[in-house]
């Protein structure tokens, strides 16, 4: 309700949305503008991921090997062998703004993202506006979309767009870059392209940096509507390599959950998911006394002041490695909502949950019936 902005739809059976996905644009209504300047002219980004050993590892049990290669819409650009006629072109004419609707429909990488060149201005995240803000580099993690301004205010030329992984913990990833061109009109593609700094792969605080800059836009047309009250907690401890949230591990059923929700369908899922996890996270306690080495001295424990004025509104958010994140969300939509890690290898894992929502009181705050054509399996 009341939605715009770029979303990512996508297949969630085993590892199919690695191929089954695209992009959700809502326009915003008719005779409503952007809150920002108007594009002249509008470009979708899909970053993406080449994955072709998932099976092979399923049997073994394993986890798959890291990705062949990233893709922007498709095309894993002239970095990579066997790529050089593979590279996705965006033409730009000098001295225009162009809306960039970035979407990370990698399977399992946070993925930093830049131009050579040129800033890019954020206006919004997840389909949300945000206070606008430059940079030189974006962080955008599987599931999140980013809408980024982009003005051809630069010498005319040819300018690579690039992607790399952000991945702060030892395990593998693919830190091959993957590249597309920024065209400026009339150029001829003999001109080779100038390529950006992308942050080291393991850059904790340009990642950190970049997440802590988002605000929603909160305006009277654009309300952040934080939720103040809290009716109900939920404690979740999503740091084991095991995945399980609180101690259980989801197990995908055959029936869908919606489905069993909506026909009362008994037998495919339990209400009692646990608040709290089995052991609770210690907030003055493991970490701390890692970093500090020692158990002598003056300690003091610093807690968390939470934005409740305007942070950022999503539906995906990139947990650091070893820490925490806190969200509040209003239940105002009826059906059955899984939450999820977002990095497919977890997931994969039974690293997930679903929300049961109830029906409201009038038919409005309801479940809509299946439609009469809806195929069956
Ligand atoms: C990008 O932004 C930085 C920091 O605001 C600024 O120093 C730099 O000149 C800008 N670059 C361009 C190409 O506009
Ligand atoms: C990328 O990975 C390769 C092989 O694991 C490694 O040799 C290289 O240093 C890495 N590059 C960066 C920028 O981390
Ligand atoms: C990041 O990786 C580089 C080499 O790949 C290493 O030299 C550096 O110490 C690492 N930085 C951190 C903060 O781990
Ligand atoms: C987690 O669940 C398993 C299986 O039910 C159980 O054996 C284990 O004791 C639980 N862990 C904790 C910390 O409660
Ligand atoms: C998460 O739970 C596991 C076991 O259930 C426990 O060993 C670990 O310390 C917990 N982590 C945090 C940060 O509380
Ligand atoms: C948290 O950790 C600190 C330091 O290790 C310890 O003193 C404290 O008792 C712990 N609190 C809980 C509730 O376990």
């Amino acid at each position: 309700m009341g939605q715009r902005g770029t979303l990512w739809w996508h297949a969630h059976i085993l590892w199919l949305r690695a191929t089954v996905y695209g992009a959700i644009v809502i326009m915003p209504k008719e005779g409503r503008m952007f809150p920002f300047p108007q594009p002249h002219g509008e470009i979708k980004i899909i970053l993406g991921y080449v994955e072709t050993l998932v099976n092979q590892a399923n049997k073994l049990g394993l986890p798959p090997p890291t990705s062949d290669s990233h893709t922007i819409n498709g095309k894993p650009g002239p970095l990579l062998p066997c790529s050089s006629k593979h590279t996705f072109s965006m033409e730009v004419e000098a001295g225009k703004t162009y809306l960039l609707r970035i979407i990370n429909a990698a399977l399992n990488d946070e993925l930093f993202f830049a131009t050579a060149g040129h800033n890019m201005t954020v206006v919004e995240i997840d389909a949300v506006y945000t206070k606008p803000f430059t940079t030189r580099v974006i962080l955008i993690a599987p599931g999140q979309t980013t809408n980024v301004l982009i003005k051809a205010d630069q010498p005319q030329s040819r300018y690579f767009m690039a992607a790399r992984p952000f991945m702060d913990a030892p395990v593998p990833v693919d830190n091959k870059t993957v590249t597309a061109i920024l065209h400026y009109k009339g150029i001829p593609n003999t001109v080779l392209p100038s390529m950006p700094k992308l942050p080291a792969p393991n850059n904790t605080n340009v990642a950190l940096r970049y997440n802590n800059r988002l605000r929603s836009l909160n305006t009277p047309q654009s309300p952040a509507k934080v939720p103040l009250k809290v009716d109900h907690h939920l404690c979740q401890n999503g740091t084991q390599l095991t995945a399980s949230l609180n101690n259980i591990t989801f197990v995908m059923p055959k029936v869908g959950l919606l489905q069993a929700h909506y026909f009362h369908i008994k037998g495919v899922f339990k209400t009692d998911f646990p608040d709290r996890p089995p052991v609770p996270f210690n907030y003055t306690g493991v970490p701390l006394t890692v970093n500090l080495g020692t158990s002598l001295g003056t300690r003091l424990s610093k807690l968390a002041v939470f934005n409740l004025v305007d942070p950022p509104e999503r539906n995906t958010v990139g947990v650091p490695t070893g820490g925490w994140t806190a969200i509040r969300f209003r239940a105002d939509n009826p059906g059955v909502w899984f939450m999820h890690c977002h990095l497919e290898l977890h997931t994969m894992w039974g690293l997930k949950m679903a929300f049961v929502v109830e029906n409201g009181m009038s038919p409005e705050e309801s479940i809509i019936p299946p439609p009469k054509d809806l195929p069956l399996c």
